[in-house]
Formats: structure tokens, C-alpha cells, sequence
């Protein structure tokens, strides 16, 4: 079976739209496991799947690189055949990208190329954009800079505020990952 191994920091919302998609017989992926750079509350959506979870807090190293090499071997004892980033607020070191990448892939809530970075939500209302989006990226050492896998158009409302336009973009994020996570491992190529 496809091994996918998931980071994410917060609370884990499209990452358990993925659990959720693994759970059907026919899709071609599992969740080997879980892990976040802090304590995330969206840990427990792994632990309520019975999927392993592990927390490299990045508080507890002297640096990114640091971080990065603690991570990359938590990752290595897993195997994954792709790593998604969904919600990992972290910049990996490019240690970390180069081992893995283009089996890394990341999804973020605007229409990429636009508006990348910690966030995209609020710097699209702060543009006052009548439409944003949500992207499907691989991971490369640039910020949300990768080849597009997937991407798709979201009106952003009059009276959005960024809570309210951020989760509508999440619902649709979770459709676009749940496809590209399904076709890579049914051996679509990444790049
Ligand atoms: C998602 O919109 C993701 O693209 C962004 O942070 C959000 C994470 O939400 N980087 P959740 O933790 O999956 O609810």
C-alpha cells in the first residue's frame, strides 16, 4: 500500500479529511503516521484512526537545520512513499527538502501563486481580491514556489472575515488533496 506520512502544527482539520479518505478500501493510499512540530491539537485525529503520531518540537533544538536532520529521521523510520504538509506552519530546512523532495507536497489556502506564505487568507482580504483559492503544491526550497498539482478558484465575500473565508477554503483544499494524494499513488507523477 502507498505509505503517506503527514506534519502538520494545528489542529488538523484536513488532515482528518485524509484519514477519513483512507478508510475506504478502494483508495490506494494509508497513513503511516503523523507528526507535528509542536504539541498540535490535530494529533489526536491520528491517535482516534489508530495511526502512529510523533511530535519533533522545534523548540527543543538549537536550529532549523537541527530540527530539520531530528525530523528527517523520524520520517526515514517510517518510509513514506509521500510526505504531505497540511497546516505545517514550519519552513523546512533545505537539508530537509532536498532528501525528500518531490515525494513532499504541501497544501495551502490561496490560488498559488498568489499570496504565498504563513498567510495567504488574511493577505488576500487585506488585497480585497473578489477571488482566492486553494493550491495543491510539491514542495520545493522556494516558499509555496513548487510545480502546481492542483489548484481551484474560491470567491471571497464582501464580508469575509479571515476565519469565515479560511473555512470555506479548507473544504476544498481537502477535495483537492484527497484527488492528488489518490492519483500519485495510483503513479501519476509528481513533476
Ligand atoms: C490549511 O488551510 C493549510 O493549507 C494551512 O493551514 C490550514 C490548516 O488547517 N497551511 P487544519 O490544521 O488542517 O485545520
Amino acid at each position: 500500500m502507498f505509505r503517506v506520512v503527514v506534519l502538520i502544527s494545528g489542529t488538523g482539520s484536513n488532515l482528518r479529511a485524509l484519514l477519513q479518505a483512507c478508510t475506504a478500501a478502494e483508495y490506494p493510499a494509508e497513513i503511516v503516521a503523523v507528526g507535528a512540530d509542536r504539541d498540535a491539537s490535530g494529533l489526536a485525529h491520528a491517535a482516534e484512526f489508530g495511526v502512529p503520531t510523533f511530535t519533533v518540537n522545534y523548540r527543543d533544538h538549537a536550529s532549523r537545520e537541527e530540527w530539520g536532520a531530528a525530523l528527517s529521521e523520524q520520517l526515514r523510520a517510517y518510509a513514506p512513499d509521500l510526505i504531505v504538509l497540511s497546516g505545517l506552519m514550519r519552513l523546512l530546512p533545505a537539508a530537509v527538502v532536498d532528501e525528500w523532495s518531490p515525494r513532499i507536497i504541501n497544501t495551502h489556502p490561496a490560488y498559488l501563486p498568489e499570496f504565498p506564505g504563513a498567510h495567504g487568507v488574511r493577505d488576500a482580504l487585506a488585497a480585497g481580491v473578489t477571488q482566492t483559492g486553494a493550491t495543491v503544491i510539491v514542495v520545493d526550497s522556494g516558499i509555496d514556489s513548487g510545480p502546481i498539482l492542483a489548484q481551484e478558484r474560491i470567491a471571497v465575500a464582501a464580508d469575509d472575515t479571515e476565519q469565515t473565508l479560511h473555512e470555506r477554503i479548507k473544504p476544498v483544499e481537502r477535495r483537492l488533496l484527497i484527488d492528488v494524494v489518490q492519483r500519485i499513488a495510483a503513479g501519476e507523477a509528481l513533476v
